[in-house]
């Protein structure tokens, strides 16, 4: 695992989006797993700013997003999908049609699982995947249990996530309990992953991700396994690996 240990989250957000601007210069044409949440908001307004200024394209990227919430639909402000669209896809020029989330309304969420899984095999998977870190360690919505789920599937959500993602909705009550996610086997089969983290309330799960076993308990710990992960994270994210005297 390479890590980049930045001072803050501006350092860390542009260092993030250098990485995936990196990856749109190598191969325009590469399939990029996405990921939502607050920590590569601002990874994409770097990549949105880089695009206008004609330095990068998304013209032939087709993307691939890691969850959406079941029963959200994709005008709902607080989807993955709205998330996307006013974060990244508004202001970058990638083909509307070359963008997948999963679909929150499906009226069948497994066969919706089942197509998502065989569409990114279809693609090769992808060339890099972006991945946010729970405060649990959870990876996409891969939350911490008995086993590590390869396949797309749904997932019921567990309390710590719906208590951090509750800032966003109205109330704890309004999150929704259950999510469509990418499994660990697509992630794993990404050629790159690239984790971005921020602040300290990262600090234990990025430790766990890097130094702690590799268990269930912890999904994100399963990219200790893959042979070119990316960590991008700024100090108090890394604060708990300093502080055991991690080398970085
Ligand atoms: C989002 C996702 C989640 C988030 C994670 C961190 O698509 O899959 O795993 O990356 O919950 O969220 P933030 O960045 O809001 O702390």
């Amino acid at each position: 695992m390479f890590i980049y240990r930045e001072k803050d989250y501006g350092s860390m957000s542009r260092r993030a989006a250098q990485v995936i601007a990196a990856e749109l210069i190598r191969n325009p044409s590469c399939v990029l797993g996405l990921a939502t949440g607050s920590t590569p908001v601002g990874a994409y307004q770097c990549l949105a700013d880089w695009c206008k200024q004609g330095l990068i394209s998304f013209k032939d990227v087709l993307s691939v997003n890691l969850d959406e919430y079941k029963g959200l639909s994709p005008e709902h402000d607080q989807s993955y999908r709205y998330f996307m669209q006013q974060n990244l896809f508004n202001h970058v020029d990638i083909r509307p049609e070359n963008t997948r989330v999963p679909n929150g309304l499906a009226a069948d969420p497994q066969e919706e699982c089942a197509q998502y899984d065989a569409y990114i095999r279809s693609l090769g998977y992808a060339d890099l995947q972006l991945l946010g870190l729970g405060r649990n360690g959870h990876i996409g919505f891969n939350e911490p249990g008995g086993s590590f789920i390869k396949e797309t599937h749904v997932v019921d959500l567990t309390q710590s996530t719906i208590d951090a993602n509750a800032r966003f909705f109205a109330s704890a009550d309004d999150v929704p309990r259950q999510a469509l996610t990418m499994g660990v086997g697509c992630i794993m089969a990404a050629r790159r992953v690239l984790v971005v983290a921020s602040g300290a309330d990262k600090a234990d799960a990025v430790y766990n991700v890097v130094c702690g076993p590799i268990a269930p308990s912890c999904p994100g710990s399963i990219l200790q396994l893959h042979k070119d992960v990316v960590l991008v994270a700024d100090e108090a994210a890394l604060s708990k690996l300093t502080a055991a005297g991690v080398a970085l």
